[in-house]
C-alpha cells in the first residue's frame, strides 16, 4: 500500500478537503456524512480549532483518504463526530490508526470517547475496538 501519513488538517489542507469531500459524496454512505459531518467542513477548518480534525493523507497520490473530527464543545468525554475512509482504502487499518491518533493527541487526560454509529460497517469498527453500544434508535416508517 501507499504511504498514508496522519495528521491534523490546516488551512491549507482545503482544496484536498474539498477533493476528498467529492469522493465521499460519491459513495453510498453520503446521506449520512452530508448531513452529520460532511456540511461545512472547509468553514470548520478556516474557522475553527484544526485540531479538532485529523486526516489520513496518502503521499504518492497527494490525496486525503480518511478523516475524523471531533466536537470541540464537549468536555470530560470526546464525541467523535464522524469518521471516514474512502472505499477503497478500507480494512487496511487507516481507520483504526486515526483513531489511535485521537486517543494520543486528543483524549490527552484520559477522556472517554462516544460515536454516534450510523452504518452497519460502523459498529463492527467501534466494536473491534472496543466500543460499547449504548442505547438504539428506533424508527416507525409510518405507511
Ligand atoms: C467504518 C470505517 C471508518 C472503517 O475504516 P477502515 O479504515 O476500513 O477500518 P480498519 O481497517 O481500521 O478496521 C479495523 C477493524 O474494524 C473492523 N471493521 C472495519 N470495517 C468492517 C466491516 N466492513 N465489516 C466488519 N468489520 C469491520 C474489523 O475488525 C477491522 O479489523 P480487521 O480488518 O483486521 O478485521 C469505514 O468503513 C468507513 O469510512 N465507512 C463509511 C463511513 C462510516 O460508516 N463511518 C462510521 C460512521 S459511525
Amino acid at each position: 500500500m501507499s504511504d498514508i501519513t496522519y495528521r491534523f488538517a490546516t488551512k491549507d489542507d482545503i482544496e484536498l478537503v474539498y477533493d476528498f469531500a467529492l469522493h465521499a459524496l460519491a459513495s453510498s454512505e453520503i446521506p449520512v456524512f452530508a448531513a452529520d459531518v460532511g456540511d461545512g467542513i472547509q468553514e470548520r477548518i478556516m474557522e475553527g480549532d484544526v485540531r479538532n480534525l485529523i486526516v489520513a493523507e496518502d503521499l504518492d497520490e497527494e490525496i486525503i483518504v480518511g478523516y475524523a473530527e471531533v466536537d470541540p464543545q464537549e468536555s470530560g468525554r470526546i464525541l467523535i463526530m464522524g469518521v471516514f475512509v474512502l472505499p477503497e482504502y478500507r480494512r487496511k487499518g487507516i481507520g483504526k490508526k486515526i483513531l489511535q491518533m485521537i486517543l494520543n493527541e486528543i483524549c490527552t487526560n484520559h477522556e472517554d470517547l462516544y460515536v454516534r454509529a450510523f452504518t452497519d460497517h460502523g459498529v463492527k469498527f467501534w466494536q473491534s475496538y472496543g466500543f460499547d453500544v449504548q442505547f438504539h434508535v428506533m424508527e416507525y416508517k409510518n405507511p
